[in-house]
């Protein structure tokens, strides 16, 4: 049971944090994976990350960038791997690096839409017009773009398996968080009409909707806002990237066939009544 051998998956955003866990645990269940991100740690295209804001200019300087070596690691599994820069907000990149997926590992049947930015938090008075683009452009557009081009895939295969990334946010709403809890309450959205249009084609669309897991990102933000939303957690500390991760291999497997179209909760109890 649980087994993902013979799948491949595509996962984006896996640089670092809960799509490089995703990865890994994907891998170790049995399936080959692609990772894709817009950071890879041999693009020296010099400004590459400047239109990705500071989260991504941070991370690069300071080598939190394991694109290449996630893929490495999972083929010391014995699994095929391959690291692919892709942005997700460019259409044309996304067809042609899903294409090359297809032709280099024969079939995509797990896509882990997990590539968001989480780099900024302003009330709606002090909110910059140009990230609440961004962001529905990355968090949402992005999956909708990458859902859309390995669609057709799925489709011809008739199994697919579609896992998106929300979060509470999402779900809950987030203090100086408009455009990103826009973003993940679409996502969720989202998942529900693929999940409905996919059944007939044997393609289940889910989605995860996280609390606060400790990655890389969460920890380099507010550490005050970090506490205050570790009090209010019923397991009273953030979750591990595997937590995601483990939903997410579970979710991709043959076993998970009758389950599409829900909001998993993986959250230590966030959304509980905590006091
Ligand atoms: N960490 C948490 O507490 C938490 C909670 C709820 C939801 N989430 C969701 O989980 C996912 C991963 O979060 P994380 O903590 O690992 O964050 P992260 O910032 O470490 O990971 C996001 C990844 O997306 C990549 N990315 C950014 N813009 C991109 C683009 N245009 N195209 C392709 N890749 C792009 C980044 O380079 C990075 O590797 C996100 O969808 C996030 O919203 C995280």
């Amino acid at each position: 049971m649980f087994s993902l051998e013979g799948k491949v998956a595509l996962v984006t955003g896996g640089s670092r944090g809960l799509g490089r866990a995703d990865a890994l645990a994907l891998a170790r269940a049995g399936a080959d994976v692609i990772i894709t991100d817009i950071l890879l740690e041999s693009d020296q295209s010099g400004n590459s990350t400047d239109k990705y804001g500071p989260l991504a200019q941070s991370m690069k300087s300071q080598g939190v960038v394991y694109t290449e070596q996630t893929a490495a690691e999972i083929q010391k599994l014995n699994r095929r791997s391959a690291a692919y820069k892709m942005d997700v907000t460019d259409r044309q990149q996304v067809k042609e690096v899903i294409a090359k997926a297809r032709e280099e590992f024969g079939r995509i049947d797990i896509l882990v839409n997990n590539a968001a930015t989480l780099d900024h938090v302003a009330t709606i008075e002090n909110q910059y017009d140009e990230l609440w683009e961004r962001d529905l452009n990355i968090n949402l557009t992005g999956a909708y773009n990458c859902a859309k081009a390995v669609w057709p895939v799925m489709k011809e295969q008739q199994w697919g398996r579609i896992i998106n990334m929300a979060s509470v946010a999402g779900t809950l709403g987030g203090f100086g968080q408009a455009s990103y809890s826009s973003t993940k309450a679409g996502v969720i959205g989202l998942t529900k009409s693929l999940a409905l249009e996919g059944a007939r084609h044997n393609i289940t669309c889910n989605a995860i909707v996280p609390g606060i897991i400790g990655t890389e990102a969460w920890k380099s933000g507010n550490p005050k806002m970090n506490e205050r939303m570790i009090a209010r957690t019923a397991f009273r500390k953030p979750g591990e990237p595997e937590d995601i991760a483990h939903a997410i291999v579970f979710l991709a497997t043959d076993e998970a066939r009758y389950i599409t179209g829900v909001e998993l909760n993986v959250s230590g109890g966030i959304e509980l009544f905590t006091f």
